[in-house]
C-alpha cells in the first residue's frame, strides 16, 4: 500500500510518500520564508505560498521516488487544527487527487499526527503520556492506544512555541524564536532574571504562559536595549523557567496517574519545541526519577511535516479502511477517539 500525505496547517508546506513497510520513499518539507520579516506567521501569505509550492513539491516527490500518481492507494491531508486557508489548500489538493484517481481520501488531525510520531521509531508501551509542545498547542495527553487519547491538561492562553516566538521577538531575535533562544541561552546565566510561573499554586495540569511574555516585555522596556549579553541572559532565564514549569507538570501528571492506579513507563515529547535539546535533557533526568524514559520522534518528524501525517494515516487506514472525501477542514478540529 502507498500513502501520499499533505501537510499545510501552518507555514510548512510538506508532502510525503510512505509505503506499508514504513519506508519513506520521499519526504519534502518546504519552510516558508515570507514570514520572517513579520516576526510571525501571516495567514494570508501562508495560504498563498502553500498554493504556489504544493504542486511543485508533489511533482518532485513523485519524480524522486519514481512512483506514479496512479500507484498511490490512499491520499491524506491535515484537515485541522491550524490556519484555515492553508488547511483548505492542502486538503482540497489531496481530495482532488483522490477523486481524480478514484482512490481513498483520509482526513488527518494534525495533533494526532504529532502524538503518533514517536511510534514510528520507538516501541511504545501503552498507556504512555505525551507532552505536545507546538507553536499552536501545549497539551498533556494520556495515550491508551492508537486512536484513544485523553486530554489531561492544556494551556489556558499562549502555547509554548508561540511564547518562544514572542519572547524572541521582544528581545530582538528572529522568527522562529525557539531555535534562536536555545542558541542564545547556551552562553547566558539562567539566574539573571526571576520570571513568574502563574499557575504554580494551582497544582493542576494546565499551563499559562501569557504572564511570562508580559514580564519579559517589562524587563525589556526597563533595560531599553538588547545587547548580546542581555539577550543571552534573558534567553537562559526564560528557557530555565520553561524547564521548571514542565518538570513540575510532569511531577503532577505522574501523581495524577498514580491516584488513578495507572502505570506508565514512557513520556513522549512531541512537536517543534521538543527539538530543544536542553529541555529534552532536563526532562530525561526528571523522568528517570519516576523510572520512565523519554521518547522522541525522529528529527524530521519533530516540527511540522507530512511524514507524521502519512504515518498516522497508514495506521488508521489499516485499522479502518474508510474514505471520507466529504470531511470539512476545520481550524479548531478536535481529536476524536476511534470507536473500534
Ligand atoms: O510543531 P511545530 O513545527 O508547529 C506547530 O504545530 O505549531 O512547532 C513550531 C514551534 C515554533 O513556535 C518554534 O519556535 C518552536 O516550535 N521550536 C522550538 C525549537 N525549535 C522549534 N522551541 C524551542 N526550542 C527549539 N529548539
Ligand atoms: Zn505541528
Amino acid at each position: 500500500m502507498l500513502v501520499f500525505a499533505v501537510e499545510t496547517s501552518c507555514d510548512e508546506t510538506s508532502v510525503c510518500i510512505l509505503n506499508h513497510d514504513k519506508k519513506i520513499l520521499s519526504h519534502i518539507v518546504f519552510s516558508q520564508k515570507e514570514h520572517i520579516k513579520f516576526g510571525g506567521v501571516v495567514p494570508e501569505l501562508a495560504s498563498r505560498a502553500h498554493l504556489q509550492i504544493l504542486q511543485h513539491i508533489s511533482q518532485e516527490a513523485f519524480n524522486k521516488s519514481k512512483i506514479d500518481i496512479e500507484d498511490i492507494d490512499v491520499f491524506c491531508a491535515t484537515c485541522g487544527p491550524g490556519l484555515i486557508g492553508g488547511l483548505l489548500v492542502g486538503s482540497t489538493f489531496a481530495k482532488s487527487l483522490a477523486f481524480g484517481s478514484s482512490k481513498a481520501f483520509v482526513p488527518i488531525n494534525h495533533l494526532e499526527g504529532h502524538l503518533l510520531s514517536p511510534t514510528f521509531n520507538n516501541n511504545i508501551v501503552f498507556p504512555c503520556i505525551s507532552f505536545l509542545l507546538t507553536g499552536g498547542h501545549t497539551q498533556i495527553y494520556l495515550i491508551n492506544s492508537v486512536g484513544n487519547y485523553e486530554l489531561l491538561g492544556e494551556t489556558l492562553d499562549d502555547a509554548l512555541g508561540e511564547t518562544f516566538d514572542k519572547v524572541a521577538k521582544l528581545i530582538g531575535l528572529s522568527y522562529p524564536g525557539g531555535p534562536e533562544i536555545e542558541k542564545k541561552a547556551k552562553n547566558g546565566s539562567a539566574r539573571t532574571f526571576n520570571l513568574p510561573n502563574p499557575l504554580e499554586k494551582q497544582r493542576n495540569l494546565n499551563f499559562s504562559f501569557s504572564g511570562m511574555k508580559t514580564a519579559i516585555n517589562l524587563i525589556v522596556k526597563k533595560h531599553n536595549f538588547a545587547d548580546q549579553k542581555f539577550q543571552e541572559n534573558l534567553s537562559a532565564s526564560f528557557q530555565e523557567k520553561v524547564v521548571s514549569i514542565l518538570e513540575s507538570k510532569l511531577a503532577l501528571t505522574i501523581k495524577h496517574l498514580n491516584n488513578r492506579k495507572i502505570n506508565i513507563s514512557q513520556i513522549c515529547l512531541v512537536g517543534g519545541v521538543a527539538s530543544n535539546k536542553y529541555i529534552c535533557e532536563k526532562i530525561k533526568r526528571v523522568a528517570h526519577n519516576y523510572k520512565c524514559s523519554v521518547v522522541l520522534p525522529r528529527k524530521d518528524m519533530l516540527s511540522d511535516n507530512a511524514a507524521m501525517i502519512a504515518w498516522a494515516c497508514l495506521q488508521k487506514y489499516l485499522k479502518d479502511p474508510i474514505s471520507n472525501l466529504h470531511f470539512k477542514a476545520s481550524s479548531r478540529l478536535k481529536i476524536l477517539n476511534d470507536s473500534k
